[in-house]
């Protein structure tokens, strides 16, 4: 069965654009599963601080990852939305947010070899279902053939608010100024790396959620993929 036969939906755009909360609200309603992408590279990053890996050494990474894999299980009732483990951990979102994890995860990222493993269990976990799958490259690689992509963004001063928001809810007290330079930082990482960095699928669907609330998101991509013609 080809992917343009199934329902997947990717979502990606820049760091606290609303894509988790936009793909699992939309995952919900389409009754399909859903993962955020992120939080695999997060769970390696948190990997590398327990072990003291070097997150400039891509082969050491990709060692510890082999070791230690990641395993997701997609579960829509779960609290994020699937379960993850790492090391044979669960880790929540607490875990998976920390400025610790935040601050190493676009170096840890960067290295293709990490990307070539990432990108295999990502498509492993998505293989042959509906899915709404959010991150960075999953129109671009991961998911190429998927029949709907979406390319979210929005105001610098919208993300801020949005990652506040989110952070605050999981108990971590933020900073707005150092909130905004880690953003901006991220972004900058994350455009420029030279694996896969973060551009629009040339085929996507770019939606700007500044002045829009996630419901209205999710109504958008839901007539987006009404509009598509699944075989
Ligand atoms: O979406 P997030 O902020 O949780 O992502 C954390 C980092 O992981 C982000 O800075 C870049 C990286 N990432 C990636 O390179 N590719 C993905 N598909 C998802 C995330």
């Amino acid at each position: 069965m080809s992917s343009q036969s199934l329902l997947q939906i990717a979502i990606d755009g820049p760091a606290a654009s609303g894509k988790t909360t936009v793909a699992r609200a939309l995952a919900r309603r389409l009754r399909v599963l859903y993962l955020d992408t992120g939080a695999m590279y997060r769970a390696l990053a948190y990997l590398a601080l327990r072990t003291g890996t070097d997150v400039d050494n891509g082969a050491a990474l990709a060692r510890l990852v082999a070791a230690q894999p990641i395993e997701v299980r997609l579960d829509q009732a779960a609290p994020l939305g699937f379960r993850i483990t790492a090391g044979g951990r669960e880790l929540d979102e607490a875990a998976l947010q920390s400025r610790e994890v935040t601050a190493i995860v676009s170096a840890v990222s960067a290295h293709a070899e990490v990307r070539s493993a990432m990108v295999r269990a990502q498509r492993r976990i998505a293989g042959g279902a509906p899915v709404v799958m959010a991150g960075r490259d999953i129109g671009s690689v991961v998911l190429p053939g998927a029949p709907v992509k979406i390319y979210l963004t929005a105001s610098p001063e919208a993300r801020i608010a949005r990652r506040r928001a989110q952070l605050e809810e999981s108990g971590i007290n933020v900073n707005a100024r150092k909130l905004a330079a880690e953003i901006e930082e991220r972004d900058r990482l994350d455009e420029t790396r030279t694996v896969s960095p973060l551009a629009p699928a040339p085929d996507a669907h770019v939606i700007d959620s500044s002045d829009i609330d996630a419901a209205g998101v999710v109504d958008e991509i839901c007539r987006l993929a009404s509009t598509v013609n699944l075989s």
